[in-house]
């Protein structure tokens, strides 16, 4: 059984300010914690505060990005490992904004991966194709090429998620339709599987224009076993609304 996993990615958002947010977020996650996992990545300047906050709670704490060395002359940069001193317990890989902004590529991933798993962080792993890919019906081709050009060597069901999020539906409003993530889910698990994993035990989240509203329609489908949140994980309301559409 793969258990329900609801992930906030706060991306560059929050000040000591969002620290009353996160401890509601916390009371929801633990009100859930025998059925479903819950975290949130803020920001690394919030992390350490957020662990003095709501450490011991059952929300898990992230980072949203981490290098592939663990120390060095890398001006600007943070280790796996510094995030794991701060507190963390996982850490999102190759977001699409980290894939096109900062020019990441599928061995920049592979790596971080590689990075975070070394010392014990888990690691959500994010595909996802652009529009033009998709509307020339090449989305699959391209995702699990994507997807085994970045996965490390070796990962495990516990230490390895892996979020599908086109780019066209993060932060659009535009939410992929659920039989399309269905398929591509499927598709994960087998390239996982055909790289040495076990794709039935992993867990793959959506990620994409996920709200309150949604997120029981996208829940509905056993190949989604969770979602990972941008917009809507700022404000505790709308959060707590997807995990608890997550509690079976
Ligand atoms: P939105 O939920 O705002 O579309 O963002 C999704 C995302 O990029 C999460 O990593």
């Amino acid at each position: 059984m793969r258990r329900p996993y609801i992930v906030g990615n706060w991306k560059m958002h929050g000040t000591a300010d969002a620290l009353t947010t996160l401890a509601d977020i916390a009371a929801c996650a633990d009100s859930v914690a025998k059925q479903v996992d819950v975290g949130i990545a803020p920001p690394a300047t919030l992390l350490h505060r957020a662990v003095s906050s709501v450490g011991g709670s059952a929300l898990a704490l992230g980072g949203q990005d981490c290098h592939s060395e663990q120390h060095g002359a890398f001006t600007g940069d943070m280790s796996a490992e510094m995030l794991r001193d701060a507190g963390a317990e996982f850490v999102i890989i190759g977001h699409s904004e980290r894939r096109s902004g900062h020019r990441e590529t599928n061995a920049d991933v592979r790596a971080k991966a590689a990075a975070a798993m070394a010392v014990g962080l888990g690691c959500i792993l994010c595909i996802g194709e652009p529009l033009d890919v998709r509307e020339a019906g090449e989305a699959e081709d391209y995702l699990a090429g994507q997807l085994a050009a970045s996965l490390p060597n070796s990962f495990t069901p516990d230490m390895l998620t892996i979020a599908y999020e086109p780019i066209w539906a993060i932060g659009t409003g535009h939410r992929a339709g659920r039989d399309d993530i269905v398929a591509v889910h499927r598709l994960i698990r087998t390239v996982l599987t055909g790289a040495g994993g076990d794709g039935a035990a992993q867990r793959v989240l959506y990620g994409g224009s996920v709200n309150a509203s949604n997120a029981a329609d996208l829940f509905a489908a056993d190949e989604i076993d969770g979602a990972l949140v941008g917009g809507a994980s700022l404000k505790a309301e709308s959060f707590n609304a997807i995990i608890r559409a997550a509690a079976p």
